[in-house]
């Protein structure tokens, strides 16, 4: 296989930091393995970190010893890529960072005596987004539109007046074109097979709406805690670090519009619509239409963990929510008063991202009422992790002399169907950003809509200090207020059941 990525030079800036060692190294190894990567591929990792060369190297080894799936390290091929790799140890604020990275590009183009593509990945912390474009732009180094791409990380922005303002300082330098706002849930596999499961399909269109959809569940449950990152959490929280971003994209697939053709911007703008059209939620609803949490100790797996606010570089009296659950609607023709419950926690029970359908009651119920005790509507639900795949739940006839309904399944596999593994999102999305290819990113008003419809609750709740925190424990399937939310409905929340495959 040949690629058809042009010669490209990735540039780093955060290149010692936790994303490049955890994700973007193995990504970038694996790439290369697949002959994604062209002939002509070089990294600069930048950081303010003191270190040379060899250094960057090292991290870089490490990260895709730790993270890769792709076995032990071919020493021939690793010592080919690592020759490309070089790091500049710099200050983001110092114009001379810039120059020095301004001469090592020059110098590579001239070596290979070819323009290159220049992408300039922000693996930093959001607060330093500002001053890299701003360096890169006064050192001319965004001038090419064509060549010249940036990557920038989530949480784009805390709220809306800030997520706008960023756009501001991006799109004076960059043009929108060269900007790639990354939601890697947008690079898994099973999400991206959204658009695939409901427009290449003719069976689910037609149903997929109002009139036989009762409401749509969309849960991402994590097992893990914040881990080292108290510090990045205590101002973000469950609502901005999941919902705005990961849970909101998968919901823009579940209930945009048919696309008119697999282009970039037509995807994006029919995703943008759905986000328009979220009923906003003013500052009295909130209190009824959305719930927070945040995990107290517990057992998980067997072993004592720790409560948030004990967690390292958080407040003992954190107000940070680990749990976020909210009710939605899509105010259009397809979605009037159909529910979206979304939620997200850490520490949970079960680690599971899915999306579940439930579809509207039979019209007139037939069956005896002695056959259909045990009776559940249809259900659609997305597996998108860790099991990926779809299952229909659907009613059958219990084999036997009397008359009974039970609820069975029909099961797709990934794992069994194309008996390979699926790229990690990373993988798909860097190669994305090397062909030029933003269907996967978010555009500036995608983000600044769903900020938009979350505002109120983030206001709401920076005005209200949570006064029962913590209040689940840790291991636990989340507050009992979040199974309240959706029981004032007459519903109730499908809990994640991990199946052997
Ligand atoms: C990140 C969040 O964007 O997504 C983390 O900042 C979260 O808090 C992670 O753990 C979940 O990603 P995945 O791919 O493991 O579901």
């Amino acid at each position: 296989m040949t690629t058809s990525v042009e010669p490209t030079i990735l540039v780093i800036f955060g290149g010692m930091g936790d994303l490049t060692w955890r994700k973007l190294a193995p990504a970038i190894f694996n790439l290369l393995l697949d002959k994604v990567l062209p002939e002509r591929f070089a990294v600069i990792g930048l950081d303010i970190k003191v270190g040379s060369p060899d250094e960057f190297r090292l991290r870089l080894r490490d990260g895709v010893n730790g993270f890769c799936e792709c076995g032990k390290i071919d020493e021939k091929i690793w010592n080919r890529f690592s020759a490309n790799l070089t790091y500049i140890s710099g200050d983001f604020a110092d114009p001379a960072t810039y120059a020095t990275l301004s001469a090592q590009l020059k110098a590579r183009e001239k070596e290979w005596k070819l323009p290159a593509n220049h992408i300039y990945y922000l693996a930093t912390p959001p607060g330093i987004v500002g001053t890299i474009v701003e360096g890169l732009g006064k050192a001319g180094l965004a001038l090419d539109r064509q060549r010249v791409r940036i990557v920038v990380e989530k949480p784009f922005g805390q709220d809306l007046p800030s997520a706008i303002a960023l756009n501001g300082v991006l799109t004076a330098v960059f043009d929108e074109s060269q900007i790639y706002r990354i939601d890697h849930y947008l690079g898994k596999e099973t999400v991206q097979n959204i658009l695939a499961f409901r427009f290449a399909n003719a069976l689910f269109e037609p149903i997929w709406n109002r009139r036989y959809i009762d409401h749509v569940q969309i849960t991402v449950a994590e097992q893990v805690g914040v881990e080292h990152r108290g510090a990045y959490y205590e101002h973000a929280g469950a609502l901005r670090d999941m919902i705005q971003n990961h849970l909101m994209q998968i919901l823009t697939l579940i209930a945009m519009e048919p696309m008119v053709s697999f282009d970039a911007d037509e995807i994006r703008n029919k995703k943008v619509d759905v986000l328009k059209a979220i009923r906003p939620t003013s500052k009295e609803q909130v209190q009824e239409l959305a719930v927070r949490g945040q995990y107290g100790a517990g057992r998980m797996a067997g072993k004592k963990v720790p409560a948030y606010r004990s967690e390292p570089g958080v407040k003992s009296d954190s107000s940070a929510e680990t749990f976020a659950a909210i009710k939605l609607y899509v105010d259009n023709w397809r979605w009037q008063d159909v529910p979206f419950y979304l939620r997200t926690g850490k520490r949970l029970k079960t680690q599971a991202s899915e999306v579940t359908i439930q579809f509207r009651p039979v019209p007139h119920q037939s069956f005896p009422k002695t056959a259909t005790s045990g009776w559940q509507p249809n259900l659609l639900t997305i597996h998108i992790q860790p099991q990926e795949g779809i299952v229909l739940s659907f009613q059958a006839k219990q084999p036997g002399p009397t008359l009974h309904l039970s609820p069975v399944d029909m099961h797709f596999s990934y794992q069994e169907a194309f008996k390979s593994k699926s790229p990690q999102a990373y993988e798909t999305l860097l190669a994305d950003v090397m062909l030029g290819d933003a269907t996967l990113f978010m555009r500036a008003d995608q983000v600044e809509a769903s900020w938009s419809a979350l505002t109120p609750i983030l206001n709401a709740w920076a005005d209200l200090k949570p006064v029962n925190f913590p209040n689940y424990p840790s291991g636990s399937r989340g507050p009992e207020a979040a199974n309240a939310l959706i029981a004032k409905d007459g519903r109730s929340w499908f809990e994640p059941i991990l199946r052997e495959d």
